[in-house]
């Protein structure tokens, strides 16, 4: 499944993005309320925006970063054989975030809501293709 943010539409969590571990799907239902708040803050006053989009953008990265951990450490407890791929998927998703953050601080709402559908759409496949993958492996082991 592939998913599309649009103009509209917020990213919302649905039973087919369960993997089955409620924690892990807590935290994926954080990281999604979490990206949403960015497209909040985009849509703040000028006088708010730049606050309130650093105040996310740190919350973002460090709930990312805080999920990546723990799912590694649970991949790597089952031996789960995907690992290093899945780990350099996480990797490469936070050299993207970081790089994009560092363009993001020119106040542009098109790089900003480009930024939030990268950020959701990302997300939401990830957790629907790989995520499923090692949770699938993990359940049936
Ligand atoms: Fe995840
Ligand atoms: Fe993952």
């Amino acid at each position: 499944m592939v998913y599309n943010g649009r103009m509209t539409n917020l990213f919302t969590w649905d039973d087919s993005l369960a993997t089955g571990f409620p924690d892990v799907d807590l935290q994926h239902k954080k990281l999604i309320a979490i990206i949403n708040d960015v497209h909040g803050a985009m849509q703040a006053s000028q006088g708010e925006y730049a606050i309130r989009m650093a105040k996310d953008l740190k919350r973002l990265t460090d709930y990312t970063v805080y999920h990546f951990s723990e799912e590694e450490s649970f991949m790597r407890k089952h031996d789960y054989p995907d690992f290093e791929k899945h780990r350099r998927e996480h990797e490469t998703f936070i050299e993207q975030v970081n790089a994009q953050i560092k363009t993001l601080s020119q106040v542009n709402p098109d790089d900003g809501y480009r930024f939030y559908r990268f950020l959701g759409t990302w997300l939401l496949n990830h957790i629907a293709k790989s995520d499923r993958d090692w949770a699938m492996f993990i359940d049936h082991s």
